[in-house]
C-alpha cells in the first residue's frame, strides 16, 4: 500500500472518503499524532490494531468533535465527568465511560467501559466532523516505539501500512493525553492535565502512584512502552553528572556508542559524547513537547545507550518521568 502524504491546503474531501470507506489516517492533535479510523467499523479498528502491531487487549480511545456524539457511544455521564468535560474540553483529557452496545469489543478489548476525548486541534477535529462518526485512533506510532510528534516520524514507522499521514507541523503539547477514570476518580495515565488542576475541579481525583504497581489497572499500563532502539539508562540523584561520566568512561572502553539526554543546563558537562538538550529545566512544557522527538533522534545517530537525568515531578513532569521511566524500562540508579 503506498502512504500519502497530505499538506496544506489539505484535501480534505479525500481525507473524509478514505476514512468512510474504512481507511486508516495518521491526524495531527494537540498531543501526539493519533492513528485514526472509524471507531464503529470493526475491520478498520482490527487494521489500526496490525499497522501498528498493538497487542488486542489494549483498549483504544474513541474521539469526538460534539457531546451529542456522546449519546451512540456512552451510557451515563456522572456529575464529576460533566465538571472535567465542561472544564477541559476540548483538550488533553480522556475519559472513561461506561459503554454502549453499539462501541465495537474490538475497540474497548472487551472491556465494559471506553476511552472518550475531544481534542482541540482544528484539524483533527474538522475531519472528526466531516466524518461524522467517532474517530478511534492510539498514538500513531509502531507499538512500543516512542509516540510521533512529527508526520516524518509516522512515515517512518508506518509507511505502507496506512493510507495516509497529514503534516500538520509538531505537535505543541507533545506527550499524550491524561486518562481520568471518572468511576474510581483514579488518573490512569498521566498527561498534560496535571493532578492539582483536575482537584481544582474534582477533589476527591487521587494519584495512587498507581503508574508504578505491578497489577496495570489500565491495560496500556502493562506494556513496554515509547522504547528508542537504544537501551535507556536513567541516573538520578545528587552526584547523577559523575555517575554518568564513570559510567561513560566504561562504555567508551568496550566501544559502546553512548549517548546523553541532558538539559540546556546540563549539556556542557558531556563534552566528550553525543549529548542532546531536550530543553531547559525552567521550562517543562519544552521539555515535554520535545521528549519524544529527542529519543527518536538519538536512534537516527545510531546510538546504542542513552543515559538520561530525571525531572522535576511538578505539574506536567510528572507525566515526562512517567514516559522517561516506561523507555527506560524503569532501568534506575539512584546515586
Ligand atoms: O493524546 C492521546 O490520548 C493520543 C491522541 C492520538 O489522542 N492517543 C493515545 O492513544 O495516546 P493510545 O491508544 O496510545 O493510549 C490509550 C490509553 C492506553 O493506555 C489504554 O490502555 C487506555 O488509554 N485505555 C483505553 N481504553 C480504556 C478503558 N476502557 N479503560 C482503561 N484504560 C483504557
Ligand atoms: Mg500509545
Amino acid at each position: 500500500m503506498k502512504t500519502l502524504m497530505f499538506d496544506a491546503p489539505y484535501n480534505f474531501y479525500e481525507i473524509t472518503m478514505i476514512l468512510k470507506n474504512g481507511g486508516l489516517i495518521a491526524i495531527p492533535t494537540e498531543t501526539v499524532y493519533g492513528l485514526a479510523g472509524n471507531g464503529f467499523n470493526e475491520v478498520a479498528v482490527s487494521n489500526i490494531f496490525k499497522a501498528k502491531g498493538r497487542p488486542s487487549d489494549n483498549p483504544l480511545i474513541l474521539h469526538i468533535s460534539s457531546l451529542d456524539m456522546l449519546d451512540d457511544i456512552v451510557l451515563s455521564i456522572s456529575d464529576e465527568a460533566q465538571k472535567l468535560m465542561d472544564a477541559f474540553w476540548p483538550g488533553p483529557l480522556t475519559l472513561i465511560f461506561p459503554a454502549t452496545e453499539k462501541v465495537p469489543k474490538i475497540i474497548t478489548a472487551g472491556l465494559p467501559t471506553v476511552a472518550v476525548r475531544f481534542p482541540s486541534h482544528p484539524i483533527m477535529r474538522k475531519i472528526i466532523e466531516n466524518c461524522k462518526f467517532p474517530l478511534a485512533a492510539p498514538s500513531a506510532n509502531s507499538s512500543g516505539k516512542p509516540s510521533p510528534t512529527l508526520a516524518k516520524r509516522v512515515m517512518e514507522d508506518l509507511s505502507g501500512k496506512i493510507d495516509g499521514v497529514i503534516d500538520g507541523g509538531k505537535c505543541d503539547i507533545g506527550i499524550e493525553s491524561t486518562v481520568v477514570d471518572v468511576a474510581t476518580l483514579t488518573i490512569l495515565r498521566p498527561g498534560f492535565v496535571t493532578e492539582s488542576m483536575l482537584q481544582q475541579i474534582v477533589p476527591a481525583i487521587k494519584n495512587t502512584s498507581i503508574f508504578h504497581q505491578e497489577k496495570p489497572i489500565s491495560p496500556g499500563m502493562k506494556y513496554t512502552h515509547y522504547s528508542p532502539n537504544a537501551q535507556v539508562q536513567i541516573v538520578q540523584g545528587k552526584n547523577y553528572i559523575e555517575t554518568i561520566k564513570n559510567l561513560i568512561e566504561q562504555d567508551l572502553s568496550k566501544n559502546k556508542y553512548v549517548g546523553v539526554l541532558a538539559t540546556d543546563e546540563t549539556l556542557h558537562n558531556f563534552a566528550n559524547v553525543t549529548t542532546l538538550s531536550v530543553g531547559s529545566q525552567n521550562n517543562l512544557g519544552e521539555i515535554a513537547s520535545s521528549f519524544f522527538e529527542i529519543l527518536r533522534k538519538f536512534d537516527d545517530l545510531g546510538v546504542e545507550k542513552i543515559y538520561s537525568l530525571s525531572f522535576s515531578q511538578e505539574g506536567i513532569g510528572e507525566a515526562i518521568m512517567n514516559r522517561l521511566e516506561k523507555s527506560a524500562g524503569y532501568n534506575i540508579i539512584n546515586c
